[in-house]
């Protein structure tokens, strides 16, 4: 157990003196937004995407935010010109002292030298590292998803095209000295192998996105109507927020667990609706050395990471971790194959002191043990699965569980 919490990370001569990154986005597009970054203690900034040749797709802006489901969807959005960014950077330079600004470049035109040429402006500006977008689905991925013949891979298709990836990756990773972050997308099923290709070309570090393409919830009443403000039609919409967590935290094992068995221990980055202390502890658990955070400071600005990083340092104290690294890939000793899991036997029990026949669990219809003689909420023991839905749709907490003996593996082997 130690008392000196050290919660910095450190990818290859960088050091963040934190793991919160603001992830590439609206919140990264002006010197302001990076003046206040470092003001509210975040350790670096991934600049808003520059992509050349400029314009691409560039609609301003339109996004919805759908509170209840915590799910933020958009997919008109504007980028920065490369110009833009070179500016950001070396202005971003000048204001901030500790914060570590990270480029974020994309190049879709028919030089083949074009991502290095790019990569090594951004250097020449005082990069201390560039983060390529192998990742944005709102690019040639819509596209081509949403029936559009499109000739070049851009963003998301070219992070998921593990020949051509690795091709482009390699080609940046000598162009330029400053470490090469890519992130990739989950999209094409194939990010742990797209991260493994990227390491084995000279990347220093890899990350995922999160962000999936989906079909916004739409008005059946009103089918050709659309969700956004100000804007006619849907396409298929960026995901992002809490929403994506579960989603994203595969993303980050998937990538941590292949390079792992691959040999290979680079510096991962996990991004998807981390928006507090929690949620920032299970990517590291899953194998993030730091976090990437956008919509967070979308829908909450940036001022609330103090509170996050007093709660993460009380939070190691709490558990004897003097690092990050102390519990970084954790889950990986919890997560099990299907077949290693501990299954027990057992049945569900009801308290006729709390439970009030308000009916709902008798309607589960998967359960063949619920009765309910003379409205009396009753159990058979025999019967019972033992799933446990009953006891998440009791509101009254009228329902446990009764556990009995580990199910012997073997007997759940089929023949
Ligand atoms: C409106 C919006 C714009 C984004 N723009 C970029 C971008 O330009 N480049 C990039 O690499 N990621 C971009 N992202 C992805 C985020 O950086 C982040 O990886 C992803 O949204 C998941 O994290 P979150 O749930 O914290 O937003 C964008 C996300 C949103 C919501
Ligand atoms: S545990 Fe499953 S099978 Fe058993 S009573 Fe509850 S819902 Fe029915
Ligand atoms: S859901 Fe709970 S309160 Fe309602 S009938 Fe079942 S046990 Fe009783």
């Amino acid at each position: 157990m130690s008392d000196a919490i050290d919660i910095s990370v450190k990818m290859g001569e960088i050091t963040f003196k934190n793991p919160f990154i603001v992830g590439a986005g609206p919140t990264v597009k002006c010197v302001d937004h990076l003046r206040q970054a470092e003001d509210g203690g975040w350790a670096g900034a991934s600049l808003k995407l520059a992509i050349e040749p400029f314009p691409y797709i560039n609609w301003p802006p339109r996004y919805r935010w759908l509170r209840k489901n915590k799910l933020h969807i958009f997919s008109a959005e504007s980028r920065l010109t490369p110009g833009e960014a070179l500016q950001l950077l070396e202005e971003g330079r000048k204001v901030t002292k500790e914060l570590v600004l990270i480029p974020t470049i994309t190049y879709d035109g028919e030089d083949e030298e074009g991502w290095a040429t790019m990569a090594r402006r951004f250097e020449e500006a005082g990069a201390q590292a560039i983060e390529l977008n192998m990742c944005c689905p709102n690019m040639s991925f819509n596209l081509t998803t949403s029936g559009e013949r499109t000739e070049k891979a851009t963003g998301a298709s070219l992070g998921s095209d593990l020949v051509e990836l690795p091709r482009v990756v390699g080609r940046i990773v000598e162009a330029v000295k400053v470490p090469i972050i890519v992130k990739l997308t989950p999209e094409g099923g194939k990010i742990a192998q797209a991260a493994y290709q990227c390491i084995k070309a000279g990347a220093a570090a890899v990350g995922g996105v999160a962000n999936r393409l989906g079909i916004p919830d739409i008005d059946i009443r009103d089918p050709m109507g659309t969700i956004y403000r100000l804007q006619d039609h849907i396409t298929l919409g960026c995901l992002s927020g809490p929403w994506i967590r579960p989603l994203a935290l595969r993303d980050t094992y998937e990538m941590r667990f292949f390079l792992n068995k691959m040999g290979m221990d680079p510096f991962v980055l996990g991004s998807g609706g981390v928006s507090d202390l929690s949620s920032a502890v299970q990517q590291i658990m899953v194998g993030a050395d730091a976090v990437w955070i956008c919509t967070e400071t979308m829908v909450r600005g940036f001022n609330w990471l103090p509170k996050v990083i007093d709660g993460l340092k009380a939070y190691m104290k709490e558990m004897g971790y003097g690092k990050i690294r102390d519990f970084r890939d954790l889950l990986h000793r919890n997560l099990k194959s299907a077949n290693e899991l501990t299954v027990y036997d057992g049945y569900a029990q009801v308290d006729l002191e709390k439970c009030n026949a308000c009916e709902l669990c008798w309607n589960i219809g998967h359960c063949p043990a619920i009765t309910h003689p003379d409205g009396t909420t009753t159990i058979d023991r025999d019967s019972c699965l033992a799933c446990s839905t009953c006891v998440d749709i009791c509101p009254r907490g009228a329902l446990s569980m009764v556990k009995g003996k580990p199910i012997p593996a073997e007997s759940t082997v089929s023949g």
